[in-house]
């Protein structure tokens, strides 16, 4: 079976506002072709991260993928890796603000605050279970993500509403 670009759903869907479940087996042939549906969804819309409840899937799967943007030169470039039932188990005290979007909240940035640091624990597509300490950029995106499956958008975690912009509004920023 070949995968398949899903339609993403967008602010005002209820979906977007469940909570999701856990995946009791993760080697599952729709789970399977869940994952490389997000994949490619996100990679079609030239994304850095999805959430399975942003196609519509109340299930714990998310897809994290750093690369070099222009506001993040640095950010390290990392394939796709698929997080089944992920839990932030310890966050940094250190708190730092950048600004996001989101595949689902599209033409909208904001200012949000994450924890610098993170610990995940997650279990990989093969079952496999992980414990891995993330940083900056990616520990950003995986926040973004986690909050996806607690029915938490972007827009939720901003310190005020006037630290939302428009997508045109933020690329004036970036050359500035
Ligand atoms: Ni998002």
């Amino acid at each position: 079976m070949s995968d398949i670009n899903r339609s993403i759903l967008q602010l005002g869907n209820p979906k977007l506002r469940q909570i999701a479940q856990p995946v009791e087996n993760p080697h599952h042939p729709d789970i399977q072709q869940l994952i490389d549906d997000l994949i490619t969804t996100m990679e079609n819309a030239n994304g850095v991260g999805i959430a399975a409840p942003q196609v519509g899937m109340d299930l714990q799967i998310m897809i994290v993928a750093s690369r070099p943007t222009l506001r993040y030169p640095q950010a390290p470039k990392i394939d796709p890796i698929a997080m089944i039932n992920p839990q932030i188990m310890r966050q940094g005290t250190e708190q730092m603000k950048d600004w996001e979007g989101c595949l689902s909240v599209p033409g909208i940035r904001g200012y949000v605050p994450r924890a610098q640091e993170i610990t995940v624990a997650y279990l990989d597509r093969l079952g496999i279970p992980h414990q891995q300490i993330f940083t900056d950029f990616v520990a950003r995106i995986i926040q973004h993500e986690c909050d996806h499956l607690q029915g938490y958008v972007f827009i939720d975690r901003v310190e005020t509403t006037r630290e939302l912009i428009t997508e045109e509004e933020y690329h004036k920023l970036l050359v500035a």
